[in-house]
């Protein structure tokens, strides 16, 4: 009888106690450590269908991206409905949160789950292939972007991940998008007649795409165009500037202005991590803002930055796990020291692999803060203000013992009681 084998582009995954296959424990176990790190955040876990509306992802990665050009899976239903499995999570993520009428409030939702592009296959490129995201939503630019980067240095250290760069950029607050858009259009229009029918319809419907054409005769008429970089406003290169000097002891991060990103929703910060251990597919998590995404998709307006990592390029460079437990959740109760704040909760993060760290985004009340605290089980609460960064202590409140008295405790010694508590 006729062999059936698996579809091109699409692998099996067994356990290397059953098979000797070393990938596909290496990606179970890259699985846990991410799922680990993600509650660790104090990320929920969300769970969105395979198969969705065709249109979903037409109205969110966009009609002039690969992915809606040339890789959907897209099929007729029995009831004659176009219908798609799911090339990413965000546009499901954000339908849902849509659906369920949740658009006014902020979550952190991580998800993790198989995604189908019809791509060339090659090595770490499948038509079938996992991808484990996180989706900040209802924070505006700022604490949020230092979290996802927090995340990323986290995976990296954990699973010490090297040889790889995280490249930032920025594409412009909307004012300077509109005018970065209209001088390259500008640049551009005279020289249509050398542009290829994709990249032509690219520089109609979203110029900012055209700057991702691997067309080697528009990257050299590009050489000559305005750039984004010209164009950013101070905000925006100064948000790029705390990132990189927030975590440059971290991760190696560059701020790469050329990172434009193959998905048409992202507004603002952008970003890609790539090691040079992956051969030609050297991305293996990628994100960004996409402020607009959720009025697009007839929700309110709801400021959003996420990530997606492929599982399996991750997996293949990975090398060791562990688990947290213990929940601490870090309080910030003035503005304008959170990032110096929240590189103190990124460090406490380093010393154990026991405790989990939530860090409250939201501008909250202590009191709020304290009520979200206990609602979710944390052992205690470290409260920073701008008295306890100058004298540089931390208030440590512990919160399951009610009996227990609140201290105060220097930066030095809160590190060994982290250590203590883990
Ligand atoms: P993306 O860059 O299209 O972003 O995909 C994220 C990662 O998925 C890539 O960096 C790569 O590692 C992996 N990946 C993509 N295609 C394949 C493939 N054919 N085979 C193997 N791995 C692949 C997104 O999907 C966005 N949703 C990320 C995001 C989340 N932006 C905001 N929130």
């Amino acid at each position: 009888m006729k062999k059936i084998h698996s579809l091109t582009g699409m692998i099996d995954l067994i356990s290397n106690k059953v098979s000797k296959d070393d990938i596909a424990s290496k990606i179970f176990y890259t699985e846990n450590v991410l799922k680990n790190i993600f509650e660790s955040y104090s990320i929920s876990e969300i769970r969105t269908p395979g198969l969705e509306d065709t249109d979903l992802f037409k109205r969110s990665v966009g009609d002039n991206s690969d992915i809606v050009n040339k890789e959907l899976y897209s099929f007729f239903d029995k009831n004659d409905k176009s219908i798609t499995l799911r090339p990413e999570g965000t546009a499901s993520v954000i339908r849902s949160i849509i659906e369920k009428k949740i658009d006014s409030e902020s979550h952190k939702l991580w998800y993790l789950g198989p995604m189908w592009r019809y791509e060339r296959p090659q090595k770490g490129r499948y038509r079938q292939f996992n991808q484990a995201g996180v989706e900040i939503l209802g924070y505006p630019e700022g604490l949020a972007e230092i979290e996802i980067v927090s995340i990323i240095c986290s995976i990296m250290k954990k699973l010490k991940i090297d040889d790889s760069v995280l490249k930032i950029n920025h594409l412009g607050d909307k004012k300077s998008k509109q005018e970065f858009c209209i001088a390259l259009e500008n640049f551009l229009k005279p020289l249509a007649t050398k542009l290829d029918e994709r990249d032509l319809q690219r520089l109609n419907n979203n110029p900012l795409r055209i700057l991702d054409s691997k067309n080697p005769e528009t990257q050299k008429i590009l050489n000559d165009a305005p750039k984004i970089k010209d164009f950013l406003s101070n905000e925006s290169l100064d948000i790029l500037d705390l990132i990189k000097s927030t975590f440059s002891d971290e991760c190696n991060i560059e701020i790469d202005h050329n990172l434009v990103r193959g998905l048409d929703y992202y507004t603002g910060f952008v970003f890609e991590a790539v090691s040079s251990n992956l051969g030609a597919q050297d991305a293996y998590l990628g994100g960004g803002r996409y402020d607009d995404l959720c009025l697009e998709l007839g929700g309110k307006e709801m400021p959003a930055i996420g990530m997606a990592i492929g599982i399996e390029r991750l997996a293949s460079l990975a090398k060791t796990l562990d688990k947290p437990k213990t929940l601490v959740s870090l309080i910030i109760i003035s503005s304008n020291i959170e990032p110096k704040a929240y590189k103190i909760a990124h460090k406490l993060r380093s010393i154990s692999d026991s405790i989990n760290i939530d860090v409250q985004l939201s501008n909250g009340s202590l009191k709020s803060k304290l009520r979200r605290a206990n609602k979710d089980n944390a052992a205690y609460a470290l409260i920073i203000g701008e008295h306890e960064l100058e004298t540089e202590t931390v208030i440590i409140k512990p919160l399951l013992d009610q009996n227990s008295e609140q201290t105060v405790m220097s930066f030095l010694d809160i590190e060994s009681f982290i250590k203590e508590i883990g």
